[in-house]
């Protein structure tokens, strides 16, 4: 047994419970895993636990547990609330050496994964399968299923498939105290008892950890065109959505709003070639799927949108490569720790009738107390979802915190979630009781005491 000199007892417990390999301290700590994308300054953990089965995560819980060792959960690092940011002298649980698509049941039509795949890997798998996987989000290369079902993500595909939760069908978690509980269910109805999976979904790390993942799978979309759309104003957009939903029944797959900000950073700051000059205030990229035959469904839509005089231009994708070169516009987030260093990212939900007045609102605040600093407005707003991402001020003040008391002022008075998919994680714990009423947060405090009652699992997030 490797010996280290006056290392704590907890980590030289470890050190003796896991093989070699799946434990490093101090320098042989990668620096990713001192930080998240949240743009909090780095932590360095007391040491990386890097598990490769569920009988190791849980001997390393229960080794935890038992000297009430806080434990951060680490998927991809793509989470933009600090939820994977290590707190001072945590253990930090890094699921990527859990990776790999374990079955695909072409019967069931279910995916079964470790927690740490790339969600990359599980759209691979399930496409060669004949399938297609509900969930997606701009992160695909990097998040892990894991981080995904930890914080019910949902990005590009939510108004066609739902959010993860509604794409889970069952999981394996190792609880605080290492006990693992599995319900590797592929069946739609089961009703047998209390479903206990949903209360580890967007729980964010604080619960447990999810080791294992079934999702259900939709059928393949094998093909898809997209459209980059021009129109004057939100209320336009709204009308432009509910028109394809009902010109083009189940065939929505994506409907994105960028403006003008968005579009100037994406195209001018972060260099993605322009599909077309953008001639109105709001941009949309969507994408529909089309069955043989249908070739020119969409453009037969967006041609009766013209008539009715609800678009003031647009792009049809004529090959692969130009509805990927669409996506590159909407995509260029991945580009926000070299544009928009130290940003601050918001990620709310609005009530559709007033996304037009709150985004005024919200612009108001920022000309009020960040005058001149780079902010990009845009999101999945067919589900009611509105991203804003500050950059830094340009006279190098932050007034972080008075802007996000504003900022979140304006969301609540609207009646709307301070998170509609990032999670709360460390950065939005002040708001949460903007959005939840004292009841349901106590209810949560119960939960998190009933599973983790020595708090070691994420402690400060969230609650
Ligand atoms: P991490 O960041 O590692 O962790 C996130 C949280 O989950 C933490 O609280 C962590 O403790 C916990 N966690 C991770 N793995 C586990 C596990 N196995 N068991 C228990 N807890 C765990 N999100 C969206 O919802 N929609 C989007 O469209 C979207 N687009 C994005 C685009 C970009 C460019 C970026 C950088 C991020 C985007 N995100 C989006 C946010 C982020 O990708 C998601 O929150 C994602 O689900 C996080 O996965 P991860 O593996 O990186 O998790
Ligand atoms: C997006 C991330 C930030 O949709 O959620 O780009
Ligand atoms: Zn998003």
């Amino acid at each position: 047994m490797l010996t280290v000199p006056d290392e704590r007892p907890v980590v030289a417990a470890l050190r003796e419970a896991l093989p070699p390999g799946a434990l490093r301290t101090g320098e042989e700590i990668p620096a990713r895993n001192a930080q998240d994308w949240s743009g909090l300054p780095p932590v360095r953990p007391l040491a990386l636990l890097l598990p490769t089965s569920t009988e190791e995560v849980s001997a390393a819980l229960r080794i935890c547990h038992a000297h009430e060792q806080p434990v951060v959960p680490q998927g991809g690092l793509t989470g933009l609330s600090g939820g994977a940011h290590p707190v001072e002298a945590c253990v930090a649980l890094s699921l990527e050496r859990m990776s790999g698509v374990e079955e695909v049941d072409a019967a069931a039509a279910t995916l079964t994964a470790l927690a740490g795949t790339p969600l990359e890997r599980v759209h691979e798998a399930a496409e060669a399968a004949g399938f297609s996987c509900g969930i997606d989000l701009g992160a695909r290369g990097s998040c892990s299923i894991g981080g995904n079902i930890a914080t019910n993500a949902g990005g590009n595909t939510v108004l066609r498939y739902g959010m993860a939760r509604q794409n889970v069908r069952g999981l394996e978690v190792v609880l605080p105290d290492g006990t693992v509980v599995r319900s590797l269910n592929k069946l739609i109805k089961n009703n047998a008892g209390f479903d206990w999976t949903q209360l580890f979904i967007g729980s964010e790390g604080t619960l447990g950890v999810v080791t294992r993942v079934v999702l259900g799978l939709h059928p393949r979309v094998a093909d898809r065109a997209a459209a980059m759309c021009a129109v004057p104003d939100f209320g336009t957009a709204l009308r432009v959505l509910r028109r394809l939903e009902a010109m083009l029944p189940g065939r929505l797959l994506a409907f994105e709003a960028m403006w003008d900000d968005f579009w100037h950073y994406a195209t001018v700051l972060a260099g993605v070639p322009a599909p077309m000059p953008l001639t109105a205030p709001l941009a949309l990229l969507i994408e529909v799927s089309r069955a043989a035959g249908e070739e020119d469904v969409l453009e037969n839509a967006l041609g009766t949108l013209f008539e009715e005089g609800l678009l003031a231009d647009a792009v049809i994708s004529k090959s692969e490569a130009e509805r990927r070169a669409f996506w590159a516009v909407r995509e260029s987030p991945a580009e926000y720790p070299r544009i928009l260093p130290g940003l601050l990212p918001f990620d709310v939900s609005v009530p559709l009738a007033d996304m037009e007045a709150a985004v005024a609102e919200l612009r108001a605040v920022l000309a009020a107390r960040w005058p001149g600093a780079t902010a990009v407005f845009y999101g999945h707003v067919a589900d009611s979802n509105l991203h804003l991402v500050v950059g830094p001020a340009p006279d190098g003040r932050s007034p972080k915190g008075v802007l996000e008391d504003e900022l979140y002022a304006v969301v609540a008075r609207y009646g709307g979630s301070v998170s509609a998919e990032h999670g709360i994680g460390l950065l939005k714990r002040a708001y949460l009781p903007l959005s939840r009423q004292p009841e349901e947060l106590a209810l949560m405090a119960t939960i998190k005491r009933a599973l983790d009652p020595r708090n070691i699992l994420n402690p400060g997030k969230v609650l």
